[in-house]
């Protein structure tokens, strides 16, 4: 899938899509990971790293934060595995533009009404299904959570049902 990437980055109100994730809530996502030494994972949103600096030793890492004028929309590298507290404001774009990187790999901690049908469809057409989702709660933060992982050609544990009801 290709994602024209018509941000409007430069526009954006940059401090609603700040929230830094608890370095404990980080570890036990990243845990949620095979390690396999040598690959590239890539935090897409770094900030001050939650994520990125608990990536494990043996892997090569790598990150974008637009605040250091790194955007993710224009990462272009071969990356494996790609892990994220992603910002809420372009969450259509930010799955396209995982998706578009072909990771073998990626997971996100989302909202619980941010995982759409529509956007695990659009995973599921491009080979990825969910083998992973944990709910939880993260204080101050609207309503629950999940950290909900996306693997390449892997069965996804969830099925939608698309008929209406009545
Ligand atoms: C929800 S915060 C998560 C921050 C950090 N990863 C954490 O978990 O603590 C989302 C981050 O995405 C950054 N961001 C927003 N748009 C971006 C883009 N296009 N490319 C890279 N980073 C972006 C924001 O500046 C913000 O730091």
């Amino acid at each position: 899938m290709t994602s024209k990437i018509s941000h409007k980055i430069k526009k954006r109100d940059n401090a609603n899509d700040v929230f830094i994730t608890p370095l404990g809530l980080a570890k036990i996502h990243i845990d949620l990971h095979d390690i396999k030494e040598g690959e590239v994972w890539l935090d897409p949103c770094k900030n001050d790293g939650s994520y990125y600096n608990q990536f494990p030793n043996n892997v090569k890492k790598d990150y974008c934060e637009i605040l250091e004028n790194k955007d993710f929309l224009e990462y272009d590298k071969k990356v494996d595995v790609i892990i994220q507290n992603p910002p809420y404001s372009m969450l259509d774009l930010w799955f396209k533009k995982n998706i578009e990187l072909n990771p073998r790999s990626f997971s996100m901690l989302i909202g619980v009404g941010n995982l759409t049908a529509r956007r695990i469809e659009w995973c599921e057409n491009a080979g990825y299904g969910i083998t992973k989702l944990k709910m939880l709660k993260v204080w101050k933060w609207y309503g629950m959570s999940y950290i909900v992982v996306f693997e390449k050609d892997k069965k996804s544990i969830m099925s939608i049902d698309r008929k209406v009801w009545k």
